[in-house]
């Protein structure tokens, strides 16, 4: 049996890397790594607003401090012209420079641990391809932008313990129980893809947490929902054609559209991909062990209003959607808001176009979700992408400078939130004011040991100090007698 499984893998070994074998000459290697390049969506946090390709520049701002992506052009000065192959593999995989400082994990080298030494090579060729910018990182036109993390997270040394901790350096193994197929979209949402670095919980010490893997998770104030092959927390009732037309155009009729990161991940990276390698990721995304969310017991997007709101007998003013305090009074009630700032694109009862541009607010996984945090950001945030089939666009609501139509304050944007979760989902969105701002300002409550990551350091070293005294104490003591 074991040999069964050791010739399996190797074939599967040998069916991965067949493709890398075939390709000679250097411009095929050179496309094969550019390829590669949008699989790992590499300029969405190298490549600043407005700024060249590669250059770096992009600031994340963390619960710990602000982290700023490098400059990875090949520019010997400030990029990584100068870096051999193994010092790229090296960063890329472990986080760890040629000179061996450490990456911080805001660079998904977690993720990218498992990419082929075939799929490195090209990537590498690809990277000493790019233009180089002799620059290091733009800050908004401000002299370059700094890493700059808060104590005790800027000591020396720490994130070598938290790599060591958190860090696999074992290569890509081919599970024996997965088709090649399967096996190749593992190789690509577990590495290059990292689905799980937004779509994975993280723990206290901000590591994914291995045990919720895809389980669902908080970004930017977005959710990044559960998609493990739970039939109902998960997308084990989305079909694999469903789950490529999501990854590759960005939505997928009567069941969801993609906004914010995942709006991004699929405007410059899924959409790139070649339908059989989106094919094997959805192959591969059903075989993730189903994981339940607690509380979920109805799928997000099964959501559908029997009756059409009859709006002859409507009496505007009246239920639950009545809230006082509004600029207009016309514009106190969520049915009226819902009236004058959607109908016009998701149809009076939610409809949506015939043609699916405008979807429809019925079986929409923003609207049925367990959780309006995807709702809210989408009225405040307005979606922009661009897919595979095309552009799309929805005003952002949350904008007080915009013409074209009018704006929501939070207030308002709770009462319409919660309108279309009670007509077109399960109605389980209660929502305040506070509550919306606390889901736009995108900070979730840092987990506990960030936040108190200071005092605990503090305390750690004032111990580590007081141990040291009373070593020396002893030492001298003994010493003397
Ligand atoms: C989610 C954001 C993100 C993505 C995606 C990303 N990086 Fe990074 N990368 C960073 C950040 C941030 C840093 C700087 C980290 C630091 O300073 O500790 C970095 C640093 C690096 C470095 C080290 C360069 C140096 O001198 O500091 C290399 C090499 C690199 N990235 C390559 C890549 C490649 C190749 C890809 C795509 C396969 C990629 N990155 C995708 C965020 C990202
Ligand atoms: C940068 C963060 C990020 C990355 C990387 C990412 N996702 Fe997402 N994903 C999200 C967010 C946020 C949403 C919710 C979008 C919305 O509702 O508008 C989402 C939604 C989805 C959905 C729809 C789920 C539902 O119930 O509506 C699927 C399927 C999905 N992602 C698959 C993937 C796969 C597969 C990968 C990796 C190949 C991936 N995502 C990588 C952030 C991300
Ligand atoms: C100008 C047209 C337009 C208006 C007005 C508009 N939308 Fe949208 N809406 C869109 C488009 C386009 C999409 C994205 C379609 C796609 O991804 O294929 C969208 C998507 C959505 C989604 C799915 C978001 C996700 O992340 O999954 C929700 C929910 C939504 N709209 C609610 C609303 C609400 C509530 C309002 C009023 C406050 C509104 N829309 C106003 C055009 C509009």
């Amino acid at each position: 049996m074991k040999k069964i499984t050791t010739l399996l893998s190797l074939f599967i070994t040998c069916a991965l890397s067949q493709s890398a074998l075939a390709d000679t000459s250097p411009n095929d290697l050179i496309k094969k790594g550019e390829y590669l390049a949008q699989a790992g969506d590499c300029t969405a946090c190298h490549t600043a607003e407005g700024g060249n390709a590669f250059a770096g520049g992009y600031v994340f701002k963390m619960p710990m401090g602000s982290i700023v992506s490098s400059n990875i052009t090949s520019s010997k000065k400030y990029g990584i012209g100068n870096w051999t192959e193994a010092e790229f593999a090296k960063a890329v995989r472990q986080g760890v420079r040629p000179d061996g400082s450490q990456l911080y994990p805001a660079m998904p080298y977690t993720s990218y641990s498992t990419v082929t030494d075939e799929d490195m090579h090209a990537l590498y060729a690809y990277f000493q391809s790019v233009p180089a910018v002799e620059d290091t990182p733009p800050d908004e036109g401000k002299p370059a932008a700094k890493t700059r993390l808060l104590f005790p997270f800027n000591l020396p040394g720490l994130m070598r313990v938290w790599n060591f901790m958190f860090v696999s350096d074992k290569p890509f193994t081919p599970s024996p129980d997965l088709t090649p197929e399967q096996n190749r979209g593992k190789y690509l949402a577990e590495g290059l893809g990292h689905c799980s670095t937004c779509h994975t919980p993280r723990n206290q010490l901000m590591a994914e947490e291995s045990s919720q893997f895809l389980a669902g998770a908080p970004v930017d104030g977005w959710l990044a929902p559960n998609i493990t092959s739970d039939k109902i927390s998960g997308i084990g009732g989305w079909s694999n054609a469903e789950l490529v037309s999501y990854l590759k155009n960005g939505h997928a009729e009567g069941k969801g559209q993609a906004g914010g990161p995942m709006a991004d991940a699929v405007e410059h990276s899924f959409s790139h991909l070649t339908d059989s390698d989106l094919a094997d990721i959805a192959a591969y995304l059903k075989t993730v062990p189903a994981k339940q969310t607690t509380g979920v017991t109805q799928t997000s997007w099964s959501a559908s209003r029997a009756e059409p709101i009859n709006w002859t007998t409507y009496e505007p003013g009246t239920g639950a959607n009545n809230a006082a305090g509004y600029r207009e009074s016309s514009q106190t009630d969520g049915a009226l808001l819902y009236d004058s700032s959607c109908a016009a694109c998701h149809g009076a009862n939610g409809q949506g176009t015939d043609d699916h541009t405008f979807p429809s607010l019925t079986h929409n996984s923003a609207v049925g979700s367990h959780d309006p945090a995807n709702l809210v950001m989408a009225i405040v945030a307005g979606i922009h992408r661009k897919g595979a089939d095309g552009e799309v666009l929805m005003p952002a609501f949350g904008e007080q400078q915009q013409d074209i139509h009018s704006w929501l304050t939070p207030a308002q944007i709770a009462v319409v939130a919660n309108y279309v979760t009670q007509e077109f989902g399960h109605g389980n969105a209660h929502l305040t004011e506070a509550q919306v701002n606390k889901i736009t300002s995108g900070e979730p409550d840092s987990p506990f040991l960030i936040r108190y990551a200071k005092a605990l350091a503090i305390v750690g070293f004032s111990v580590a100090a007081l141990v040291i005294v009373l070593l020396m104490a002893f030492w001298i003591r003994k010493r003397r007698h």
